[in-house]
């Protein structure tokens, strides 16, 4: 009897727990390029809504690169994490002016050992401000730059350690997957992966280009990736050859979007790396090497001429989109998946968009394709949120001394 009583107990206890409303409050930070990102997203069972989602571009700094200059983009991330953070607890609503009071700065110190500036710039707003009301943090980990990620994750680790929360570490490749679960202006949720795994999922970035098998939720296997430059890379890189600025993926764009096929003079053929080698490794800077010579085999007047600069990127654009689309098809076919799924900046591009459209509606048409809305396809923090949310389901959660830069993360 007593045996009957604890098991029907047991039970009841369980789906109280399934009912319990998980509310809480997530501040996520991205730093792992050249953007610094702060977003707030509020949670109430497995629902979520954009509490606020504050990107601070760096373009303007590295522009006079033609790609993101490390040491630069770091800096900047040491000036801009407090007023962005500030920027999104107050489009939050969850920023108050609490009464000033002295802080202890030791451990904090040991924190930031060589970021003097932001210690003293977080240290005048712990000291303004008071404990918003947020419940998780979550910061990118890796992949990425090494001096740029450590900025956000120590950062995180501050305020998780002055606030008393815990940190879920998030590796940047599958937040750019996760991404596609987002929807802007309304509450959204994590969706049920029985009906998408397995899935392909393609992640193409300034950073990245990664083919990945999602054989079940959150068990990945890389499957391929690129053995040089990433695909956004020798975006950046062309542009900055025809001297057309950066980033380099939308300016590109743009010139082949203006390309009127029926006047076209010049013929530009570029190569398709790697696209008939049955492996899912990706090459793109034999690509860019190839543009170069173009180029410099063009006399001055042509090389700067609309024409030539409309028709080498739309023949640029179409070559990359040739090869991302082959391979993922075909990883797809191959392990008879039920998904694509595409994730990162380079994804934002209109003519892969439609093309990977077009080809998996005629080619596996009972195939599922996603696609996250443009706005959240380059770098975000929501993006982070949400992954560390579908993490903390799970049960994963870390104390703030426990979490570390992984500059290589890979996903397993
Ligand atoms: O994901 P992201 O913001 O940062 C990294 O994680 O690297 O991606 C930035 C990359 C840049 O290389 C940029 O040129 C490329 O994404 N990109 C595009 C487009 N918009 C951004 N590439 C092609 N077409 C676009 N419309
Ligand atoms: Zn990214």
């Amino acid at each position: 009897m007593r045996q009957i009583f604890l098991i029907l107990s047991q039970k009841l206890k369980k789906s109280k727990q399934k009912d319990k409303i998980t509310y809480m409050v997530i501040l996520a930070i991205d730093t792992s390029c050249d953007d610094t990102c702060v977003a707030i997203l509020e949670t109430r069972n497995k629902k979520l809504e954009i509490l606020s989602n504050v990107v601070s571009s760096q373009v303007k700094i590295h522009q006079k690169w033609g790609g993101v200059y490390p040491t630069l983009a770091k800096r900047e991330h040491q000036r801009n994490l407090v007023p962005v953070s500030k920027k999104a607890l107050e489009e939050a609503n969850l920023l108050e002016q609490g009464e000033k009071k002295k802080i202890k700065i030791g451990k904090l110190k040991g924190i930031f050992k060589k970021e003097d500036y932001l210690l003293k710039e977080l240290e005048n707003f712990l000291i303004k401000y008071g404990k918003p009301k947020i419940d998780l943090i979550t910061v990118t980990i890796g992949p990425g730059l090494e001096p740029c990620l450590w900025v956000g994750v120590n950062f995180a680790r501050a305020l998780a350690y002055f606030y008393e929360l815990s940190i879920i570490p998030i590796n940047h490749v599958e937040a750019h997957i996760f991404a596609n679960f987002i929807r802007e202006n309304s509450q959204f949720l994590i969706p049920n992966f029985q009906f998408l795994v397995p899935a392909i999922c393609l992640v193409v970035s300034g950073g990245h280009t990664q083919l990945i098998l999602m054989k079940k939720f959150g068990k990945y296997k890389i499957l391929g990736e690129t053995r040089d430059d990433a695909a956004g890379e020798c975006f950046d890189k062309v542009a900055r050859i025809l001297g057309l600025g950066y980033p380099g993926g939308p300016v590109i764009a743009a010139e082949a979007a203006k390309l009127k096929i029926k006047n076209l003079k010049l013929k530009i053929k570029l190569p398709r790396p790697m696209i008939n080698q049955k492996n899912f490794d990706f090459s793109f800077s034999g690509l860019k090497t190839a543009v170069l010579y173009d180029f410099k085999s063009r006399p001055q007047k042509v090389g700067e001429s609309k024409e030539y600069i409309q028709t080498i990127a739309a023949e640029l654009q179409q070559a990359i989109v040739d090869v991302l689309i082959n391979k993922t098809l075909r990883a797809a076919r191959e392990f008879n998946t039920k998904s694509v799924i595409l994730g990162g900046g380079v994804v934002a591009n209109n003519e892969l968009r439609r093309q990977f459209r077009e080809k998996i509606k005629k080619e596996l048409p009972h195939t599922k394709y996603l696609i996250p809305d443009i706005k959240f396809c380059t770098d975000n923090a929501v993006m982070v949120g949400i992954t560390a949310y579908s993490h903390y389901l799970r049960g994963e959660r870390r104390d703030w001394k426990r979490i570390m830069v992984d500059a290589n993360l890979t996903l397993k």
